[in-house]
């Protein structure tokens, strides 16, 4: 069922990413009290002989949902089937999904957040009876035909907590938020990937990777991937703190992790705008990206750090992204703009 949902932004690297997705819940690093949750949800059904309650993982890119949706499948022993919010255009292609569903198995929808509602609505009933309503035809003529499925577990997924609506999301039996990865669990994460890839690497090297890594795995995995080819082309092959910090500092990559859009729109905040409030639209302008990616991908992280903040009246630098670029801050410390 993969082939039904291609993401485009997929390149090679994130096909690459297919081999070093953990396989089962004792693999999966990190998040330990959602792994506890998960480990107790699954072993519960298993002794009811019953089927997994629908799960909803919410968090930003890279975390690791897509990959729980598949520790689900195996852990359960069930087959797992992949489409995605926007992949789901009518009710019809929604149907022809849940029609091919086996008892037990595991639908795993993407961007959850992303569905139509005529395609959300046919959800409900299908989430809490196993059991749908399709109209065929038009007018007088048209009918409604009631399809029944096995029961199954559906697995959600989204970036997007707050665009999830509220039946929604109450008609999940678990609801987990995944948090960014300390610099100790992605040292993990970048020895295992290492092994996988045989990569000779330093516990130094590694450390200094998982430091640059936005606490975030999929990141994690592609700077090691890049600092590989630098260490093969510009050393030995082997990855030490020094080929890790010179690596990844010829990749744009800098001590906090930042890359250059993240750079980019703190020096938009910071210079450009002089230290005044940004709105979203504006700012995803003056960095030549979608709203939606500023706001997803690069806006959490450098929350999270401290480095910027959401108002009211739109996005401010803090005094810490100002250090960051090396610069002075405005309006002699203003404190009103930074409470
Ligand atoms: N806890 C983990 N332990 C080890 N590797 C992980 C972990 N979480 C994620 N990864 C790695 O990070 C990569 C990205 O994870 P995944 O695709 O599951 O993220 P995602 O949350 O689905 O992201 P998106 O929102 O972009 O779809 C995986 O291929 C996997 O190799
Ligand atoms: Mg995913």
């Amino acid at each position: 069922m993969r082939d039904e949902y291609l993401d485009p932004a997929e390149s090679v690297d994130d096909a690459a990413e297919g081999g070093l997705r953990p396989r089962t819940l004792d693999e999966f690093v990190g998040q330990s009290e959602l792994k506890e949750h998960l480990k107790i949800v699954l072993e519960a059904a298993r002794g009811r002989s019953q089927v997994v309650d629908h799960l909803l993982f919410a968090g930003p890119p890279g975390l690791g949902k897509t990959t729980l949706a598949g520790i689900i499948a195996t852990e359960c022993e069930v087959e797992l089937h992949v489409t995605s919010g926007p992949a789901l255009e009518r009710a019809g292609d929604l149907a022809a999904i849940l029609t091919k569903l086996g008892e037990g198995d595991v639908l795993f929808i993407d961007e959850i957040h992303r569905l139509s509602r005529s395609v959300e609505e046919i959800l409900y009933p299908a989430m809490e009876d196993f059991q749908i309503d399709i109209v065929v035809g038009k007018g007088p003529a048209a009918s409604s035909i009631r399809l029944t499925m096995p029961p199954f577990t559906l697995v959600g997924a989204t970036t997007r907590t707050g665009m999830i609506t509220g039946p929604l999301r109450d008609r999940f039996g678990y609801v987990a938020r995944l948090d960014y990865y300390n610099a100790d669990e992605l040292e993990t994460i970048v020895t295992r990937a290492a092994g996988i890839l045989d990569v000779g690497i330093e516990a130094d090297g590694a450390r200094e990777i998982a430091r640059r890594s936005r606490g975030t795995p999929r990141i994690a995995n592609r700077l090691l991937r890049r600092v590989r080819d630098f260490a093969e082309v510009r050393a030995d092959g082997v990855v030490t703190s020094e080929v890790a910090r010179e690596g990844l500092s010829v990749f744009g990559v800098d001590a906090l992790g930042l890359d250059k859009v993240d750079r980019a729109l703190l020096s938009a905040l910071c210079a450009q705008f002089g230290g005044r409030p940004v709105g979203l639209s504006t700012l995803a302008i003056t960095l030549g990206e979608q709203p939606e990616t500023v706001e997803d991908v690069h806006e959490p992280f450098l929350i999270q750090q401290g480095l910027i903040a959401r108002t009211p009246r739109g996005r401010v630098a803090m005094p810490s992204a100002y250090a960051h670029l090396g610069m002075a801050v405005p309006n002699d410390g203003d404190p009103a703009l930074f409470d």
